[in-house]
């Protein structure tokens, strides 16, 4: 199958940045870095969204330099990467090389970061401006301040440092909001190998088996499916650790009775899928579990028919939070007059964040919630969840039967012309269909051991 993830996409990206900038601009996008894990290990590298969004170039270390100056007539795309070496390819791996690199990403010239220091001295030399993300690569930040600095004290050579550093994240991460027809093809895949796993998760669910047995089997489906890691942490919460919302701990044995909150998306070409979906260890829900669980999709399928062009997260939001306060009311759970609860925040307690987030490279993606302060309109091609939930503490006051019920319910929306697409529409849902999934499971399970 020919790559989701294309050279002419970023290409493309490239030169809409170049077009962008100010007259006499050049900017500078760093790779990621690894990170020690311990002696002589490191955490599985992962590209910087920014850096793989402009050049999908795949390993640490390199550094992306574009302009648009008269000297390059206009357009230039360089690349500063780990020189080819022997040694360090036996011990490490295979690296591409400055001079493959050209061909295999379509640039214009590629160096060695042997020679970084020089090469972005010149290249700097002579531009009015410099977009840079300040803050966030520190190694490369201290280097350019560096350089900035020699060629601020060599007028008499005719050097000249650019002005200003304008912040590249404003463009670039506005580029990012909107995904176009070759990455929602991406996130499409990512989404379904997601659902598949999930279901899976759903068949191999027993008691007895443990939170991290569950994080395996959707860790393997991902895997089997050509989807190496997950995009996030996963997160595996039985029972009352379900109302923890970012609990990666995974530890616990799943108990009969109660519910398994799973969190988990898996990342392809570097794009996240976010997906959330409670179920009972045991396959039935209890009636507490059902009525909370049923308020939450309640919730959710309300909030859908704002996701569409010219609504927001606010009114999403809105609507949301008056199904869940007005369902907490009708279960006791809330006491006194929907405006009221609303207004005092007091649903807060079962409900604390937010009704979604952007989706893309990152799982919490970039791109402005607002602009001029106010809430900013769905258009199409931007990629979101919508994850309403309920977490009642084990110890709320509320009756016994509620305390530790957490569920939460998350899926993946793209905003069309006309309203929106669900892209996890895959990972069971209802009751009637998470049920009918686990009932013949756990009962095969239970015979098989
Ligand atoms: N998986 C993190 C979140 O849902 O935002
Ligand atoms: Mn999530
Ligand atoms: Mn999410």
């Amino acid at each position: 199958m020919a790559s989701l993830f294309s050279v002419e996409q970023t290409l493309a990206r490239r030169q809409k940045v170049i077009a962008q900038m100010q007259p006499n601009s050049a900017c500078i996008v760093p790779a990621a870095q690894l990170v020690t894990r311990s002696n002589d290990t490191e955490y599985v590298f992962r590209q910087d969204s920014d850096f793989h969004y402009l050049c999908g170039f795949p390993e640490p270390d390199a550094v992306l330099l574009l302009s648009n100056s008269e000297r390059f007539d206009g357009s230039d795309m360089t690349l500063i990467c780990l020189p080819k070496d022997q040694l360090a390819e036996i011990w490490h791996g295979r690296r591409i090389g400055a001079d493959a690199a050209i061909d295999q990403f379509d640039l214009d010239h590629a160096f060695s970061t042997d020679e970084i220091e020089d090469i972005l001295l010149d290249y700097l030399d002579g531009h009015a401006h410099l977009y840079f993300a300040m803050g966030q690569h520190p190694a490369i930040e201290e280097l350019l301040m560096t350089l900035l600095q020699s060629l601020r004290n060599a007028p008499k050579q005719s050097r000249v440092a650019p002005a200003s550093i304008l912040d590249i994240r404003p463009m670039l991460h506005e580029m990012r909001l909107f995904k176009d027809q070759a990455e929602l093809a991406i996130m499409r895949q990512a989404a379904k190998i997601s659902c598949v796993a999930h279901t899976r998760a759903m068949q191999f669910c027993a008691p007895g088996r443990h939170e991290y047995q569950l994080e395996a089997e959707i860790h393997h489906s991902f895997a089997m499916q050509g989807a190496r890691s997950p995009a996030y942490g996963t997160i595996v919460g039985s029972g009352d650790n379900a109302c923890i919302l970012h609990y990666t701990q995974n530890s616990c044995e799943l108990k009969s009775g109660d519910l398994v909150l799973i969190d988990a998306g898996a990342e392809l070409h570097g794009y996240a899928a976010d997906i959330t979906r409670t179920f009972p260890v045991s396959g039935r829900f209890s009636e507490p579990q059902k009525q909370i669980y049923q308020l939450v999709l309640d919730a959710q399928l309300a909030s859908f028919a704002f996701f569409k062009p010219g609504c927001t997260f606010k009114q999403a939001t809105d609507k949301a939070v008056a199904v869940l306060t007005q369902g907490l009311l009708d279960l006791g759970i809330l006491k006194g007059d929907l405006a009221e609860n609303i207004e005092k925040l007091h649903y807060r307690q079962f409900f604390m964040h937010g009704l979604g987030h952007w989706l893309g490279l990152d799982v919490h993606d970039v791109g402005t919630y607002k602009i001029a302060g106010q809430d900013r309109s769905f258009e199409p091609g931007m990629v979101l969840t919508v994850e309403p939930g309920i977490y009642i503490s084990p110890d709320a006051e509320v009756a016994e039967k509620w305390r530790g019920v957490g569920v939460r319910i998350e899926d993946n929306l793209v905003i069309t012309e006309t309203g929106h697409e669900i892209l996890t529409q895959a990972a069971p849902k209802t009751i009637a269909e998470i049920e009918a999934l686990m009932t013949t499971q756990v009962k095969a399970v239970e015979m098989a051991e």
